[in-house]
């Protein structure tokens, strides 16, 4: 049994879906709230346990990097402001976990993305977080697919059930049930975003992901697919027919972040967690339904 220690973050897109705001701004640095979504990814990874992150970029990314890294001159200026909570909480930033970058050179696709990770990530199991899909921080998901891959030795994905109206939107998963592990499920087939009508289930693959090493040479051997891309889903498929794949079914906890209004229910949700925005927010959403007759 080896223990998953490294993550691949792939932060490559162009985030099509929040222009024009990702014109000159990576959709990984939105906002929710006062830390970008991809610390709360690599914060989710941290949790779960990660200690080395891969983070995938593009030459357009570089807030991302810059955001990871240690900005002493804002620190020293903080502290000699007597500012050591925010201080603090800067440099913090930095010591999460060892973190790494590479940039994907062409946007061939999210297996080509994973792909760039095989020299870092090497003959170890490793896990694979999407930054549009954000977990709630009380969400065990990803600790729960690290035991289940470490248990068994399989890549374990997430699944999540959706309107058929959604599966076109996603990976799709044909599964059987494994006696005795739910919510572990064995995969056997997927396809990348079907239409509804040839959908195998309403299991949708959601962008968490932890592989075995086998997963690079199904990428390798995966051929460009749906809009010409190198396709994480067609390597899941090839690796599932083999030697095998699981998934993980989940319920809630999950946010699109790359989705407008599921984004400002994550800033919602998780405001309303916090002592120092609750009161304001609030106050802010009571007069809010008031004033839409909501009630
Ligand atoms: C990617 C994957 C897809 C998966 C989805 C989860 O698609 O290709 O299989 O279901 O993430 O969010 P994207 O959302 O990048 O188009």
């Amino acid at each position: 049994m080896s223990t998953v220690r490294k993550a691949v973050i792939p932060a490559a897109g162009w985030g099509t879906r929040f222009l024009p705001f990702t014109k000159s701004v990576p959709k990984e640095m939105l906002p929710i709230i006062d830390r970008p979504a991809i610390q709360y990814i690599v914060e989710e990874a941290v949790a779960a346990g990660i200690e080395d992150i891969l983070i995938i970029t593009s030459p357009y990314k570089k807030a991302i990097e810059d955001h990871f890294d240690r900005t002493i001159e804002l620190e020293g200026l903080l502290a000699d402001g007597g500012k050591e909570v925010e201080a603090e909480q800067v440099r913090a930033i930095a010591d999460l976990a060892e973190i790494h970058t590479i940039r994907q050179g062409q946007a061939l696709g999210l297996g080509h993305a994973v792909g760039m990770a095989r020299r870092h990530v090497g003959d170890e199991p490793f896990a694979v977080l999407l930054g549009d899909d954000m977990m709630h921080p009380s969400s065990p998901l990803l600790r729960d697919m690290i035991g289940a891959t470490e248990e068994r030795d399989t890549s374990t994905i997430a699944l999540m059930r959706v309107p058929k109206e959604d599966v076109s939107l996603y990976g799709s998963a044909a599964v059987e049930p494994i006696e005795g592990a739910e919510p572990l499920v064995a995969v056997r087939g997927l396809v990348e975003k079907p239409r509804s009508e040839d959908a195998p289930s309403d299991l949708a693959v959601i962008g968490r992901y932890v592989f075995t090493a086998e997963i690079f040479e199904h990428i390798e051997r995966t051929a460009p697919g749906k809009g010409g891309e190198i396709q994480l889903t067609d390597a899941m498929a090839t690796l599932a027919a083999g030697s095998g794949v699981n998934g993980w079914v989940f319920e809630g906890g999950r946010y699109d972040v790359g989705n407008k209004v599921d984004y400002l229910r994550a800033i919602l949700d998780l405001g309303s967690e916090r002592d120092d925005i609750r009161p304001g927010l609030m106050r802010v959403v009571r007069d809010f339904v008031e004033r839409e007759g909501l009630e």
